[in-house]
């Protein structure tokens, strides 16, 4: 047995022990075969030495015939091994720190809330990194299994000021408002018990709607604070729908406020991202792909688009692996299908994905 460096490992390895994350969850057992996503989830969690089995031949024999699964060396493996990415997660953490202090204090001790020093903190989150694009990419790799309340706000006030921009809001202090809207949406959270907030298995009925009252209890916490009322008005309607078909109220489209249509994207797209990072690999085109299969009527479809556009071109000339298992690179987007792109595959050949139902993309290698 050696203990190695997280960073020399390569997929194919045998652990000698168990890899536990720091709060105790099992992520491979010993004497298994390391895959490619399980040294993802240790880079993850910080962890920084592995041990493996003396067996220099499975290195050998991954040489020789690596997984289709490997994706060592995709797009997520350069970026949770960037020092952009250790900065960003550094600058991230302290966002979601700063944040839970400020909820706690308002909820618990009636603090009033003092917003600058964390939306200062998200400027430079952004200073570092001046294109959306790269901010997005970012925030797919620095999802977690069991993120908490705070890390979900942080991430959807990072993206709906990621998605501003992109709708074309360039005045500082409304991206500002918008990011404020992000941090603040989930606030009601904390009046909902713990362990309805965190229960893994589906909610009861009653439990439900314990969990559905957390845009009012929101807003009441909210309405005396001196705030923007958009940023109000976003922990109220948040998960209100165009047609009629959210909560609590069940506004429609004339009667939700732009900010909170903006957060009723974004806030459903870190949840998608979220649950999917783990199971189907960093890939966002399964999650256009749901937004798309949901109702029209539901959503702006403008911003929608905007969004779902962006983010789909950000993805031009990344390898992928198709459900055949055949490989290409993205060379086209197709704007009235966002997640079935032009491949250009290894033998040259292009596959349009909007002509072929019976492909979609498995992974982004
Ligand atoms: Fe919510
Ligand atoms: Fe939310």
């Amino acid at each position: 047995m050696r203990v190695i460096n997280v960073n020399e490992i390569k997929p194919g390895m045998i652990l000698a022990e168990r890899l536990v994350s720091p709060r105790g969850q099992l992520l491979a057992e010993a004497g298994t075969s390391i895959t490619a996503q399980q040294l993802l989830h240790a880079t993850y969690y910080g962890i920084e030495k592995v041990a493996v089995q003396d067996e220099e031949e499975a290195i050998d024999k991954y040489d020789d015939e690596a997984p289709d699964e490997f994706i060592g060396e995709t797009q997520s493996w350069r970026i949770l091994n960037s020092r952009e990415f250790k900065e960003f997660k550094q600058a991230y953490n302290k966002c979601t720190d700063k944040l839970e202090a400020i909820i706690t204090d308002f909820v618990e001790n009636k603090v009033p809330i003092e917003s600058e020093e964390i939306v200062e903190e998200i400027h430079r989150v952004f200073e570092k990194h001046s294109t959306g694009l790269g901010i997005m990419a970012m925030m797919l790799n620095i999802q977690e299994l069991d993120a908490s309340t705070f890390q979900h706000c942080v991430n959807v006030a990072i993206i709906s000021r990621v998605c501003g921009g992109w709708i074309g809001i360039t005045d500082e202090k409304e991206l500002d408002v918008l990011t404020m809207c992000g941090l603040y949406h989930d606030i009601g959270k904390s009046l909902v018990p713990h362990t309805i907030l965190t229960k893994p298995d589906k909610l009861t009925k009653e439990e439900y709607a314990r969990m559905a009252e957390h845009p009012l209890l929101g807003y009441n916490l909210l309405m005396d604070a001196k705030l923007d009322r958009r940023i109000k008005l976003a922990a109220l309607q948040h998960h209100e729908r165009n047609d009629g078909s959210g909560y609590p109220y069940g506004l429609t489209k004339d009667f939700i406020s732009p900010f909170s249509k903006i957060i009723g994207i974004t806030d459903v797209y870190d949840a998608m991202t979220a649950d999917r990072v783990y199971r189907a690999g960093i890939c966002p085109f399964e999650v256009i792909a749901q937004f798309q299969r949901e109702d029209k009527a539901k959503y702006d479809q403008h911003i929608l688009q905007v969004f779902l556009e962006n983010i789909a071109e950000s993805y031009i000339g990344t390898g992928v692996l198709l459900s055949d298992d055949s490989r290409g690179i993205i060379s086209m987007i197709n704007s009235k299908a966002l997640s079935c792109p032009l491949v250009k595959m290894d033998d040259g050949s292009f596959i349009d994905l909007r002509e072929r139902s019976d492909l979609f993309i498995r992974a982004c290698i």
